[in-house]
Parts: structure tokens; C-alpha cells; sequence
């Protein structure tokens, strides 16, 4: 069945706004409506273009809002579930909007799905931060889908509760679910909080930019469009109650993702500050990506390093205004403003 309407929910976070108009502009005639809280990551100016779009609506709303939940699921055939507490230190300092948002919240909408009396596929985006940690003297091992959750931050354990409450509606109700892990994404309109829009701002303002430990810990990069793509490809062609790893095939150590940063800026290493490690911090992320190659025929072609990379610190110094106010927490007036939050 072809899907005509989807709800997007975290529209106005990073992924969630470049998935809106990849799929807008992809499929021609589609309609997207964006669930979105608007909390300090949700920022509606990244959708901004689209005001007036026939094919797009905007919503502030929250995804643990189950009658709102039950009014928008009445005409919809899809739901990208991508609405998350994100950021693994903030779920250090406080884990507490984590579990409400990333399990009640999925929980909320799966609910919601499976009342609704209609047949409804719900994507849900996790992340390859359920499997936990790998060694960073074994290349050879990648996360495979039948890897063993082991989630080691609160946010990566909020993501993985979130990911079995999924299979387990499936499993239980026979919901129609398909699961995503992906790894790093990188891409505009990523929030400052973020390591690589992180330090090209600080850099930009002339501040150093903190690495963490040693910055030997590994991660696997993929640009966000290549992501969006990857969980389109799912929603319309994923078997239904699987999971698909999406990556990069692109590791990197942060070390080495800091020292392509200030080459591309043009910055000394005297730019690093050293600071205390994250607590808990994995060492490794790899993805196996075989199973969406082989079964859906992706694979990324967005990402290529340094390229690819380059292009993204293009825009954050291209697109000062729009991070400056970011940065600045100007947007918390402005939501309040707009949307009475
Ligand atoms: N960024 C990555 O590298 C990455 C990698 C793999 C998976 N993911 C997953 O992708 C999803 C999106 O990540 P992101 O980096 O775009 O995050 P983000 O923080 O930029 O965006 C999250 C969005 O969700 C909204 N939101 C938060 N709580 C909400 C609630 N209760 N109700 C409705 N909306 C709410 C926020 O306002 C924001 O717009 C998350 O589920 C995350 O776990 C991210």
C-alpha cells in the first residue's frame, strides 16, 4: 500500500526536520504532519520554508498526549516515531525527561497505534547505542541486529526500552512495526550541544573546543540525508517486525573527527582543551549495515569523508544567524511567543 500521509514526530529537531523535506520533496503529492513538543532541541525555523507547503502541517504537541495522539493518527497511514530526549550527557546530569519522553511517550504512541482500529506502520527510530560498547582492538566486530542490547548511558537505556516496547507490540499485537538503528549523524541543523556543530561554533567565536579524555573513542558517521533515506526505504519496503541497522561504514575517532574540523577551519591543535572523560563513555560504535543492503538495496552515498564533512562546516559558517540564536536560548521567548509554550 502506498502511504499518503505520515506522522512525523520530532519534525523540528535535526534528523526529524531533514526527514520532513527529504520526504516532501521526494514524494510529490505526500502529506507530513510534524508532532513536535518544541523543547530546547525543537526549533520550528528549521521547517521555516515550508509555511504554506498544501502537503505539510505543523503541530506543537507532545507525543505523551494521548488524545491528541488519537485525533492525529484518525487520517494518517505512517509514523516515524523520531521524538527523543537525544543528548547522552544531558541524561547523565538528569535521566528523568529521558524515561517519560523516550518509554512513556513510546509507549503513548503505541498504544495509540494499536487502538486506533486501523492498520497503521509505525517506524520507530532507535539508535546503535542500544547495543553498548565495542572494543576498540577488535576492528573485526561490527553491531549486527542480532547483537544483545546492552545499553550503557541512561539515554541509550531510554532508547532501548523504547526499541522492546516495539518488538513486543509486534510480537504481542501484531502491530505493523519496522525499527532503525542508526549510527552518528552529521548534517545541518544539528543543535550546538552536538560535537561537530559544537565545535565549529566555538571555533567560529574563538573558543577551543573540548575533547573528551583521549578522544580515542570511535564512532561511525553518516550524513543525516543519507539516514532519512535509509528510514524511507524501511517504512516503505522493511518486513514487517524487523529491525535495520543503518551506517556510514565511516569510523572515526574523535580525535581524528577534532583534527578534520580545525584542518577544514584552518586551526592549530592548540585549539583542543583536554576535559575530564564522560562518565560511562563507550569506546566503540560499528555498524553492520549488510541486512538493509542486501533486502532493501541502500547504501549511503551522502557521506564521504572528508568531503562530506566539509560540506556540513560549510553551513554552520554559512549559517550564522540561525545557530548565534540557537546558541543563545533567544528561541525559548520566541516559542512562547509563537506557540504559548
Ligand atoms: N542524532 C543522531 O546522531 C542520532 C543517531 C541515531 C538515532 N537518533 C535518534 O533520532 C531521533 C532524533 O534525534 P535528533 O538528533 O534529531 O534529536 P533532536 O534532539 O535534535 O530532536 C528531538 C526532537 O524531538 C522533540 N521532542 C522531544 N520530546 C518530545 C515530546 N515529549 N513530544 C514531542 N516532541 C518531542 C524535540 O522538540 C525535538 O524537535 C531520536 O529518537 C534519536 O534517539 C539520533
Amino acid at each position: 500500500m502506498a502511504i499518503s500521509h505520515i506522522l512525523v514526530t520530532g519534525g523540528c529537531g535535526f534528523i526529524g526536520a531533514n526527514f520532513v523535506r527529504f520526504v516532501l520533496e521526494q514524494r510529490p503529492g505526500i502529506r507530513v504532519t510534524n508532532l513536535d513538543a518544541l523543547t530546547y532541541s525543537g526549533n520550528p525555523d528549521n521547517l521555516a520554508e515550508l509555511a504554506g507547503h498544501p502537503g505539510y502541517r505543523f503541530v506543537h504537541g507532545d507525543v505523551r498526549d494521548r488524545g491528541l495522539i488519537d485525533g492525529l493518527l484518525s487520517d494518517c497511514d505512517a509514523v516515524v516515531h523520531m521524538a527523543a530526549e537525544s543528548h547522552v550527557d544531558r541524561s547523565i546530569q538528569d535521566s528523568t525527561p529521558f524515561i517519560s519522553t523516550n518509554v512513556s511517550g513510546t509507549q503513548t504512541m503505541l498504544d495509540a497505534v494499536r487502538s486506533c482500529g486501523r492498520p497503521i506502520r509505525l517506524l520507530y527510530v532507535s539508535t546503535d547505542e542500544v547495543y553498548g560498547s565495542l572494543p576498540l582492538d577488535r576492528p573485526d566486530i561490527q553491531f549486527r541486529e542480532d547483537t544483545p542490547l546492552a545499553p550503557n548511558s541512561p539515554y541509550a537505556a531510554s532508547k532501548a526500552a523504547g526499541d522492546l516496547l516495539c518488538r513486543a507490540y509486534h510480537h504481542t499485537f501484531g502491530l505493523d512495526i519496522v525499527t532503525t538503528r542508526c549510527s552518528n549523524n552529521f548534517g545541518p541543523f544539528q543543535f550546538p550541544e552536538k560535537v561537530i556543530p559544537l565545535f565549529v561554533t566555538n571555533l567560529i567565536e574563538g573558543h577551543q573546543v573540548p575533547l573528551y579524555g583521549d578522544g580515542r573513542n570511535v564512532r561511525d558517521w553518516l550524513h543525516v540525508l543519507d539516514h532519512c533515506e535509509a528510514v524511507l526505504a524501511v517504512l516503505d519496503r522493511g518486513r514487517r517486525g524487523e529491525v535495520y541497522n543503518i551506517g556510514g561504514n565511516n569510523e572515526r575517532s574523535n580525535l581524528e573527527l577534532t583534527r578534520a574540523i580545525l584542518s577544514i577551519m584552518g586551526r592549530s591543535e592548540e585549539m583542543i582543551r583536554r576535559v575530564p572523560d564522560r562518565l560511562g563513555h563507550d569506546l566503540r560504535y560499528a555498524i553492520d549495515a549488510t541486512k538493509i543492503g542486501r533486502e532493501l538495496g541502500w547504501r549511503p552515498t551522502r557521506s564521504q569523508w572528508p568531503d562530506a564533512l566539509e560540506q556540513t562546516v560549510r553551513w554552520y559558517t554559512g549559517n550564522e544567524a540561525w545557530w548565534r540564536r540557537v546558541k543563545s536560548g533567544a528561541y525559548r521567548e520566541y516559542y512562547a511567543r509563537q506557540y504559548g509554550g
